[in-house]
């Protein structure tokens, strides 16, 4: 699956470490700094949203630095991805999943700290986009290891 630790975090090496840990297998890591074009096409399932325009423009935190594209592989990884990262506000994560990523490292909803795709049509879509030269048949398989 496809997971991001986006460059409005301070935490980074924490982070990835905390990735680790939690068992899952980092197949390939990519920094990136995304063009406003590349926001709008990452987020493109928000574009008829109420949120989108400041999603890509908030002080233009996603592309003020380079973005840590990961994909990751574990058993179940989409609901174990979710879980480790908590909720999607920040002030929901610390009060429902304290040990989340975003309960620990997120400062409001639109500076989350991490992202992962939600669904495997995402996943493809996310990995083809960021990753052209690798396969999504082969990140999609959970117990297939690739190095990076
Ligand atoms: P979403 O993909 O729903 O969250 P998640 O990363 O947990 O799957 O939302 C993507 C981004 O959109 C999220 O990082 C913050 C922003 N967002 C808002 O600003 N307001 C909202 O009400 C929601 C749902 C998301």
């Amino acid at each position: 699956m496809l997971a991001v630790i986006k460059p409005d975090t301070q935490h980074k090496e924490e982070i990835l470490e905390e990735i680790r840990g939690r068992g899952f297998t980092i197949s390939r890591l990519k920094d990136t700094v995304l063009s406003r074009e590349m926001a709008e096409e990452f987020y493109r399932e928000h574009r008829d949203k109420p949120f989108f325009s400041q999603l890509i423009n908030h002080g233009l935190f996603l592309r003020s630095g380079p973005c840590t594209m990961m994909v990751l592989t574990k058993d179940n990884m989409l609901e174990e991805w979710r879980a480790s990262m908590g909720p999607t506000d920040p002030s929901e994560a610390r009060q429902a999943a304290p040990g989340s990523l975003r309960a620990c490292f997120a400062k409001e909803i639109l500076e989350t700290a991490v992202h992962g795709s939600s669904n495997t049509q995402h996943t493809h879509q996310k990995i083809q986009f960021l990753f052209r030269d690798i396969s999504t048949e082969r990140i999609l398989h959970p117990k297939m290891k690739i190095s990076y």
